[in-house]
């Protein structure tokens, strides 16, 4: 086998090695009793935004994408749910204090407005995740309404 054939062959068998590492998966299948739709008050229509946009990678049910099969793109998937997470969990948003809720909002409201969330590499693999500016403002003021209303200690 000439050099170059090696080669070839080993990236090969790395590439369908690896496509049997799987990370766990971030599904726990249920409404938490923490879900933000228990703090404040959401209309169905902000419901299904904060879903197709934010739950995959802010939540405790990610839907998995096809090509969260395909390795190394599932890792980064991952990655993304990982740190995601950490930052902002709307299924554990009700376990938060609540000035971290307040402040939460505020960065929504920020990087929705800045175009920041959703991440670049899924809105391009996601296009219900793409917002129109109309469904921008409709989130934005939500956070706002939201705001008020933790502020009023409903
Ligand atoms: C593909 C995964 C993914 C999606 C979808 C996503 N985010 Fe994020 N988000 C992240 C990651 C990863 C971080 C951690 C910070 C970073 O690495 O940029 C983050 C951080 C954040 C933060 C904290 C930023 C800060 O610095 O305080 C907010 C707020 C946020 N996201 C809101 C949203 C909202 C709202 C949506 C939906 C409109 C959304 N995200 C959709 C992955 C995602």
């Amino acid at each position: 086998m000439s050099p170059a054939k090696k080669v070839l062959s080993v990236i090969g068998i790395l590439i369908i090695g690896i496509q049997f590492i799987r990370p766990a998966r971030n599904k726990d299948g249920q409404i938490a009793a923490t879900d933000i739709s228990g703090v404040v008050s959401i209309s169905d229509s902000i419901k299904i935004l904060l879903h197709n946009a934010c739950y995959d990678c802010h939540s405790n049910n990610t839907r998995y994408p096809w090509y969260s099969n395909i390795q190394p793109a599932g890792w980064l998937l991952n990655r993304h749910i990982t740190d995601g997470k950490d930052e902002l969990n709307f299924s554990e948003f009700g376990g938060y204090a609540q000035r971290m809720q307040l402040s939460k909002l505020d960065g929504i409201a920020y990087n929705i407005r800045e175009n920041i969330m959703p991440l670049a590499s899924y809105r391009r693999m996601h296009k219900n995740a793409r917002l129109s500016e109309n469904e921008k403002e409709m989130l934005i003021s939500w956070t706002e309404r939201s705001i008020d209303e933790l502020n009023r200690g409903k």
